[in-house]
């Protein structure tokens, strides 16, 4: 999996991701990640990269030109069919709100090209004639997509086969499985006055995973009760749910059963 990433501040990477198994993913080819200088692509003496808007306002707008001459550098070194299926995304508070279904979509892809903007954001024209997708990692504005790129990177990185020890980690994850995950404990099994729920040393694999699944759902409806309208459910995931007094409301979820 190839990252592109287009920035004007290319220092700030790789940052946390040249640390962990994305570091190591890095080192090992699995991934790669190029960092290219969005001023690089600028026409005058000062590298101006962006502007005034138009019809006034607080705040500069990245000029559309070294965008574009940026995404189109780094699209000229695909081969023809990596060119076709590229993914080119601009982070932004607007785009789709990033989420685990979404991290698994891009996964597939081979490339993947990401424009952090900045300041106020990028001229309009970007967003309408060069990128195929606008995300946003959350309902909340950051100073500049850098952060929001790293967020992606690592959450899609960790779900390429060998980057993670064992995929059977990546599924069993909070929200990948479709569920919270269970509580995790490790030794020591007594700490200060605290120790582990017993089961877990019980040898008793059968019953372990008993424990798991329903620690995993109790969890889910205090947390995230939204989750459970559309886990995959067996009858006996509901029927514990129905002792703890939830029951789904989605009928289309019985599909997952
Ligand atoms: C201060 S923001 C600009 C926000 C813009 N004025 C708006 O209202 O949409 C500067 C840049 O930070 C990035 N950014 C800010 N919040 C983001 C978010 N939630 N997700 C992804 N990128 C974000 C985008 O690249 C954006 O162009």
């Amino acid at each position: 999996m190839r990252f592109h990433v287009l920035t004007l501040f290319p220092q700030s990477f790789p940052g946390p991701l040249a640390d962990s198994m994305v570091g190591m993913a890095c080192k090992r080819g699995l991934i790669t990640i190029e960092v290219t200088d969005i001023r690089g692509y600028t026409h005058d003496a000062h590298g101006t990269a962006d502007d005034y808007q138009f019809g006034g306002g607080p705040g500069m707008v990245m000029k559309p030109e070294p965008i574009f001459e940026a995404v189109e550098s780094v699209l000229a070194h695909f081969e023809p069919a990596d060119r076709d299926s590229a993914e080119v995304v601009l982070l932004s508070p607007q785009g789709r709100v990033f989420d685990q279904k979404m991290a698994e979509d891009l996964a597939k892809a081979s490339s993947l090209v990401l424009i952090c903007g900045h300041y106020a954001g990028v001229d309009e024209r970007v967003r309408q004639h060069l990128i195929t997708r606008e995300i946003s990692i959350g309902d909340f504005v950051l100073t500049g997509g850098e952060l929001a790129a790293m967020v992606m990177i690592d959450a899609i990185s960790r779900l390429v086969p060998g980057v993670v020890g064992s995929m059977e980690n990546v599924t069993q994850d909070s929200i990948s499985s479709g569920l919270l995950q269970h509580p995790l404990y490790t030794r020591p099994a007594q700490f200060r006055d605290l120790g582990i729920p017993e089961i877990l040393r019980s040898g008793h694999h059968a019953e372990i995973e008993k424990w798991r699944r329903r620690e995993s759902l109790r969890r889910t409806l205090e947390r995230r009760p939204d989750l459970l309208e559309t886990a995959p459910l067996t009858p006996e995931d509901l029927e514990y749910l129905g002792s703890l007094g939830f029951s789904r409301s989605n009928d289309a979820a019985e599909g997952h059963l």
